[in-house]
């Protein structure tokens, strides 16, 4: 894949360098495509006859040196029946244009038009959306690339349609999106000696350059608010904890803002419940829900978003230790709830516990929506096509539903209730940290629930969806940056539509 991509938006002319077309099965072209292969004559049928390749959703054609058209290759990418094409379809067929992109080329044109007519402005941005996630990766710590030499320093894509100005303007927007992706995969991908507490909260203040104020709560600051829930996780690191606030004020003065919020375990050893070693490099990305707000407070503020929002992540490192929290010991929350430590393992709770009352309080927001990787158990249930939501407001979860089908980042609802809130109850104290082994999803959001009163709030367990991804079209990296699309989507369908 390449190193850097340029991107460039014009009409429909003469295409430059690799030429990737769409076509609707029945080897359907649109006019400028039809236009632009021509000089090939019967070419593209035939190769088309003796691949078997009719235009299917998932097919390509790929062909080196298309006689007639004096381009090093042509790659058709079959969309299927067309029709009225979903954003999220869009995204990923810009992925897998790209992906065709051999990575020696250093000139690409993209045609962005179907069988039944051009894209529109922000459809194109959508195909370059997908092929700037495509050609994402992570290696920043790779010393020796063993195809270095074959491959192309930088890559100029050139997105060929009907409007380039309206393209280019719509990509102005969407860019801002790609970027927050991007940061997000970043920094779950970084390992937990380079990404700790602090080292995140100073990454954080550089989202100043956009216009968001960024405040930074030490460990002093954090005992004064009494969130000692928070600070019992970290209190067994060498890293000392933060708590970063993030403010975009992009909307109208004194208007009640909403809110973000990310659980942000820079690595989770489980502490003295420690975890088996098998896997435990993974919880590097235990703070993917925090990158997450991150990335989307990035998107908000590059694209000059006209709303209001806080982010906050609670930053912490769950570390075993003669220092470290023990199950039995009982911690007093900033909200004043009690709570027993059962499995120092179940630490994401206790974070966002403090952080959610803190955002509740003191910016009274219209909803609060939090990430997390918070359960295995979300994992067993959905598996990594599915965030678990859970919720206490229909309004809210028909939003997300809806954000969720649009951008592909779908979420799919788990229960609530007092027989499950039950489960949580203590011996010792107002509530404990585990409810056992069964519904371990659903009693974790029990305990965040304690901590929301009646604020629209919805909390989505990531821990399947924004690490160790699966390969997609639009992903090939472990950190899928999961929730900024979604996030950004549901924003922009609250205040923009
Ligand atoms: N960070 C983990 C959850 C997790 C597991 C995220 C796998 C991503 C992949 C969380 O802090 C945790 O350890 N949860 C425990 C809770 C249990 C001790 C009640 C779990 O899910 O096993
Ligand atoms: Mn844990
Ligand atoms: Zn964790």
């Amino acid at each position: 894949m390449p190193a850097a991509l340029k991107f460039d938006f014009t009409a429909f002319t003469r295409p430059r360098g690799v030429l990737v077309v769409f076509c609707e099965e029945n080897l359907k072209f649109g006019a400028a495509t039809q236009r632009a292969l021509a000089p090939a004559g019967d070419f593209v049928r035939r190769a088309a006859a003796a691949d078997r390749f009719t235009g299917k959703s998932g097919t390509t054609l790929d062909l080196i040196a298309p006689a007639g058209l004096n381009l090093p290759r042509l790659i058709v990418v079959g969309i299927g029946k067309g029709g009225e094409a979903k954003s999220r379809d869009i995204v990923k067929l810009g992925g897998v244009a790209l992906g065709k992109v051999p990575t020696a080329a250093a000139q690409a044109t993209i045609y962005a038009e179907f069988a039944s007519g051009a894209l529109k402005g922000n459809q194109v941005a959508d195909l370059a959306l997908g092929a700037r996630l495509r050609a994402y990766s992570f290696d920043l710590y790779k010393t020796k690339r063993k195809d270095a030499d074959e491959r192309a320093d930088k890559v100029e894509v050139t997105f060929a349609c009907s409007n380039p100005a309206a393209a280019e303007k719509s990509w102005t927007r969407t860019a801002a999106i790609a970027d927050g992706v991007v940061l997000a995969r970043n920094l779950v991908n970084e390992p937990a000696n380079i990404l700790y507490p602090g080292e995140f909260a100073r990454r954080v203040s550089s989202l100043g350059k956009l216009g968001v104020n960024v405040e930074v709560l030490d460990v002093a600051a954090m005992k004064k608010l009494g969130m000692a829930a928070l600070l019992g996780v970290g209190q067994g690191s060498a890293h000392d904890s933060r708590l970063v606030v993030m403010r975009w004020n992009g909307g109208k003065r004194g208007v009640d803002p909403i809110a973000f919020i990310g659980k942000g375990v820079c690595f989770d050893t489980g502490g003295i419940s420690i975890k088996p070693a098998q896997g435990m490099e993974d919880m590097k990305g235990d703070m993917a829900g925090a990158a997450c707000v991150v990335g989307l407070m990035h998107a908000l503020a590059a694209r000059k978003a006209n709303v209001n929002a806080v982010g906050a992540i609670g930053l912490v490192e769950n570390m075993p230790d003669g220092k470290a929290q023990r199950p039995g010991d009982i911690v007093k929350s900033m909200s004043g709830q009690t709570i027993e430590i059962i499995n120092t393992d179940a630490e994401g709770r206790l974070v966002l516990a403090d952080v959610l009352h803190y955002v509740n309080k003191r910016f009274k927001p219209k909803f609060m929506i939090n990430l997390a990787t918070l359960t295995g158990a979300i994992i067993v249930a959905l598996g990594q096509e599915y965030a678990g939501m859970f919720s206490n407001d229909d309004k809210l979860v028909e939003r997300l539903t809806k954000a969720g089908e649009a951008t592909g980042e779908r979420v799919w609802r788990m229960p609530l209730g007092p027989e499950y809130d039950k489960m949580i109850d203590s011996k010792f104290a107002d509530m404990k940290n585990t409810g056992g082994r069964w519904a371990g999803a659903i009693t974790a959001a029990q305990l965040l629930q304690r901590f929301v009163n009646k604020t629209p709030w919805a909390h989505l367990d990531v821990a399947g969806t924004a690490m160790g991804s699966p390969q997609t079209d639009i992903n090939k990296s472990w950190a899928s940056g999961w929730g900024v699309r979604l996030l950004e989507r549901l924003v922009e369908d609250y205040y923009e539509r």
